[in-house]
């Protein structure tokens, strides 16, 4: 698989990586996620089953791995694998994120399963974690989901302990979720610590339902930094399994897309942001490891104008897809 420069970072990325957010703990709103586990959910299971998922990812070339504190285990999973594995540290790219506290103990009906808290307290509480974790392999560390609201873009002292951590050689980065995700971006890219920029990378929501943050990713990634897409396939609404009635019409034009490229829905959706100019790397969601080599034939897709022409039609006011995300129940 390709290489490509990840920004001024100085790392390369290849175009498609692996994220754990359904790897790391029982329960996940993508659509589906309680079947995948079919029962087998205990720790030991679930870093089995993570461990199988990572190993096809790395036999299919893909070399980005995304991670979060949040993730139940999964960045402790991602770094036992890196190490039994031997992977060296300059043939990954590995992310992380900070700032949400998994909640749910293990119970997929837990009443919260993480909570968000972006004070450099957290931070602070966080970062040893995340070292301990995934020790010299963490090449980027990311406020997660941050938001004009939580303040975060204007804590000097969370701008300053970033800083420092750059300045130990890890990337920092933000990942922005909800319908302000380009507001949020305009002004994360102003946030300068003694008049150099401070965020080196962003990872966004951007998919042919919800394709609001496309412009100011577009002038993130012609800044120089690099562009994450993350829930391409609209946490599993863009795949087969989505027989929604009131979707139907959306996915017969996806259908009749795929079959006239040789491919499928979800490779379709997933070519459509490698087609982008901006995008450095896309993440696969995957579960199951059929999914995630359906989601890898995305690279081999001959995604054109007339394909970009008839999904231009799927897309949703971005208030509606927030709504629809937000009732995604955790499975
Ligand atoms: N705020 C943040 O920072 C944030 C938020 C969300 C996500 N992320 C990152 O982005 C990564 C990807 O996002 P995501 O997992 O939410 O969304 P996604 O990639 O949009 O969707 C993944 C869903 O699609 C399903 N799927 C994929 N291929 C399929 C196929 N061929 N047939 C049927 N179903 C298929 C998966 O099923 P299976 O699971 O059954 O394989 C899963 O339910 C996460 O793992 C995480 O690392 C970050």
């Amino acid at each position: 698989m390709d290489h490509r420069p990840f920004g001024r970072t100085g790392l390369r990325v290849t175009p498609m990586g692996l994220g754990l957010a359904a790897l790391g703990r029982p329960g996940y709103i993508n659509l589906g996620h309680g079947d995948d586990l079919a029962g087998r959910r205990s720790v030991e299971q679930l870093e089995d089953h993570a461990h199988r998922v990572l190993d096809a990812a790395w036999d299919a070339g893909l070399r980005y791995f995304d991670v979060a504190r949040s993730y139940g285990r999964g960045e402790a999973f991602l770094g036992r694998w890196l190490r039994r594995r031997a992977i060296d540290p300059e043939a990954v790219v590995v992310g992380s994120k900070w700032g949400y506290t998994y909640t749910a103990d293990w119970q997929v009906d837990a009443d919260v399963h993480e909570v968000k808290d972006h004070a450099r307290a957290t931070f602070e509480r966080q970062w040893p974690a995340t070292r301990a974790a995934l020790g010299d392999q963490l090449d980027l560390y990311q406020i997660h989901s941050a938001t004009l609201e939580t303040g975060v873009l204007d804590d000097a002292d969370v701008h300053a302990a970033l800083a420092d951590l750059k300045a130990d050689g890890v990337a920092v980065g933000l990942t922005l979720s909800g319908p302000r995700q380009a507001v949020t971006l305009e002004q994360a890219l102003d946030v300068t610590v003694d008049g150099t920029p401070l965020f080196d990378a962003v990872q966004a929501t951007w998919n042919v339902l919800e394709r609001s943050a496309g412009p100011a990713l577009a002038a993130a990634h012609d800044d120089g930094r690099g562009v994450i897409v993350k829930e391409a396939l609209a946490n599993g609404r863009l795949t087969p399994r989505n027989d929604e009635p009131a979707f139907a019409d959306q996915h017969a034009l996806l259908h009749d897309q795929a079959r006239r490229l040789d491919t499928t829905v979800d490779a379709l959706a997933l070519a459509a942001v490698l087609h982008q100019p901006w995008a450095d790397v896309v993440l696969s969601g995957a579960a199951r490891i059929e999914h995630l080599h359906a989601n890898v034939a995305a690279l081999d897709v001959d995604f054109d104008d007339e394909a970009a022409d008839a999904l231009a039609a799927l897309a949703e006011a971005p208030a509606a897809y927030w709504q629809t995300r937000d009732e995604l129940a955790w499975t």
